[in-house]
């Protein structure tokens, strides 16, 4: 397997069990619904000791959630889940269904876990502004990238019969550009944190890994911890 493909296996096995955990620490603290935008074929309604009232709304390209709804025909979730086919870039459509939750849900949480990395500045930047928009939309759980790990994706272009899935989202300081549209850290987890707990090291290259014989595996640890985290955004103020 190539170091790129270990890296996306581990990260998307880490950030799972590290997002559970978000999501059962906030509906517990009261957050009643949860708005899983480019939901994809993730199952939390299904897995997660979810509460029978828990809103769960996820949003996905109509041919996705047609699939979704015919794989899990006969499934029940453990709370009360609504799937919306939607092509999200379509601002207008966004705008009027944002509106539309808004007023169905209280307090929210807002979910984008796999789906800003594959947008541009502009793209990220118009989706920050429509969730911000909305009053109930209070909480966004997303992903952090530092910097330094930006040269890694940009040296690849993933293009094949599908279509072209490289990352696009390279802002100069991740925080600085979601502070600009209103967001403001809450909490951030690493997932070399989490990956530890679960004893599943981050895929380091093997010259990487022997540098701690030079500057001490603490140090190194210190550097690579930081790389890639999920983060809960609040508004700012
Ligand atoms: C990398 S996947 C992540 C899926 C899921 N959140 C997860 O972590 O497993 C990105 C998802 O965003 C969806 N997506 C991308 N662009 C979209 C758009 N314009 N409208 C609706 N969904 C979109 C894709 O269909 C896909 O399911």
């Amino acid at each position: 397997m190539r170091r790129y493909e270990k890296y996306a296996y581990w990260s998307v096995i880490i950030r799972t069990p590290l997002i559970d955990r978000y999501v059962l620490d906030y509906a517990s603290r009261g957050y009643g619904a949860v708005i899983n935008i480019g939901a994809g074929l993730d199952t939390r309604p299904y897995r997660l000791p979810l509460t029978r009232d828990m809103h769960w709304i996820e949003i996905d390209f109509p041919g996705i959630v047609d699939f979704k709804n015919e794989k899990l025909a006969g499934k029940a979730p453990h709370c009360k889940l609504e799937r919306i086919g939607l092509d999200l870039s379509d601002h207008a459509k966004r705008k009027k269904l944002f509106d539309e939750l808004n007023a169905k849900v209280g307090p929210a949480i807002i979910l984008t876990e796999g789906v800003i990395p594959y947008l541009d500045e502009t793209a990220v930047g118009s989706l920050a502004r429509d969730i911000y928009d909305q009053p109930n939309f209070e909480l966004w759980i997303s992903e952090y990238y530092s910097p330094e790990i930006y040269p890694r994706f940009q040296a690849r272009k993933f293009k094949d019969s599908l279509g072209d899935s490289s990352f696009r989202f390279f802002p100069s300081d991740w925080f600085a550009f979601f502070e600009d549209r209103g967001w403001t850290q809450k909490e951030i987890r690493y997932l070399y944190d989490e990956a530890a707990g679960h004893g599943r090291k981050f895929p380091l290259p093997r010259w990487v890994s022997l540098l701690k014989f030079v500057f001490g595996e603490r140090r190194i640890a210190a550097r690579v911890r930081r790389l890639t985290a999920y983060v809960v955004f609040e508004k700012t103020g």
